[in-house]
């Protein structure tokens, strides 16, 4: 099995990115962490444990950082709801977080793993930053880090910034600085892949807890009609949700629907309207150094068919 420590901010497309990982059965997933994002630590570390339960997915839940590394905290409600998980509040896990901060946890589990480790970051970088800056032998344990964040062509925060490392540029720069193999699971190839409002009638229709709690956590996503915003080449008239942080899992879970560049990428670390761009350069360069491969495509058929391996585990 491949160990997995799975860094999320739940959110509406990071709970069913962790339905998703939950079902995997190749993936060992060693902790989940959280971290303050599209609402604040408390919610997101609450909504870790829940999920996990609802996943019938047990393993450790450590609560990450609950700001930026420099810049304040900010957060996505207006996106996904005051909760984080739309209109829904799950039951209440029993299950307590691990006493340990999370960037303990994912070092303690890379010394484990023995270089094996790989990571999924969904939310704001700011653990794996802190991970990096108090451990600096960290970046040679991690075998993979994927990441959702960053964009080629355009923002969803600002005119480039995406969302994650808008929140936490610091971190995201500390990150691809670091050596660590980076895979950037980036914003318009994700816009490109989305699933309709008909494929989600398909995937939605088996009876079972997991897939009625998708339908209702993205429901919130899908009445705002963000799957809608006109991006330029993106251009959608259906309004069911992007869920970039599930493409992002998906995209692990199967390496074969989607197309990969290596680059070099810099961040805007600077405040301004250029916060948190990622600057994605294929040029040559000279030192021959480059820092992550980006996204280039995902299979909209096989993100749907990964989802569809999904609902026939919960089902059974
Ligand atoms: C990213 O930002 C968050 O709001 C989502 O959960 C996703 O991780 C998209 O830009
Ligand atoms: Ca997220």
């Amino acid at each position: 099995k491949r160990p997995f420590i799975i860094d999320c901010d739940p959110g509406i497309d990071d709970a069913v990115a962790l339905f998703l990982a939950a079902s995997r059965e190749e993936f060992d997933i060693r902790a989940v962490t959280s971290v303050a994002g599209n609402v604040n630590i408390d919610l997101t570390t609450q909504n870790a444990l829940d999920l996990c339960r609802e996943a019938g997915l047990s393993t450790i839940v450590a609560r990450g950082a609950a700001a930026p590394m420099l810049y304040p905290a900010s957060d996505a409600s207006f996106a996904h709801g005051v909760r984080g998980l739309g209109t829904v509040t799950l039951p209440a896990s029993p299950q307590q977080e691990d006493p340990r901060h999370a960037w303990d946890v994912i070092y303690d589990e890379a010394v484990k793993a023995g270089g094996r480790l790989e990571i999924i970051a969904l939310g704001p970088l700011t653990n794996l930053g802190i991970l990096l800056t108090k451990y600096p032998d960290a970046a040679r344990l991690i075998a993979n880090l994927t990441i959702m964040g960053g964009s080629r062509i355009y923002g969803n925060q600002n005119a480039y910034g995406e969302y994650n490392l808008w929140a936490d540029p610091t971190a995201a720069d500390i990150v691809f600085r670091s050596g660590v193999p980076v895979d950037m699971v980036e914003l318009e190839t994700i816009f490109r892949a989305k699933l309709t409002s008909g494929d989600w009638g398909d995937l939605l229709a088996c009876d079972h807890r997991v897939a009625r709690l998708t339908g209702e956590i993205m429901r919130y996503k899908t009445e705002r009609g963000e799957g809608m915003q006109d991006l330029i080449t993106a251009k959608s008239d259906d309004p069911s949700p992007f869920l970039c942080d599930c493409m992002t899992v998906a995209c692990v879970a199967d390496p074969s629907i989607v197309a990969w560049k290596r680059c070099h990428v810099d961040i805007e670390t600077e405040d301004g309207p250029s916060r948190g761009r990622t600057l994605v350069d294929f040029s040559p360069r000279p030192s021959g150094f480059r820092s992550c491969r980006v996204s280039m495509e995902v299979s909209r058929e096989g993100f749907k068919r990964v989802m569809e391996e999904m609902f026939r585990f919960y089902e059974g």
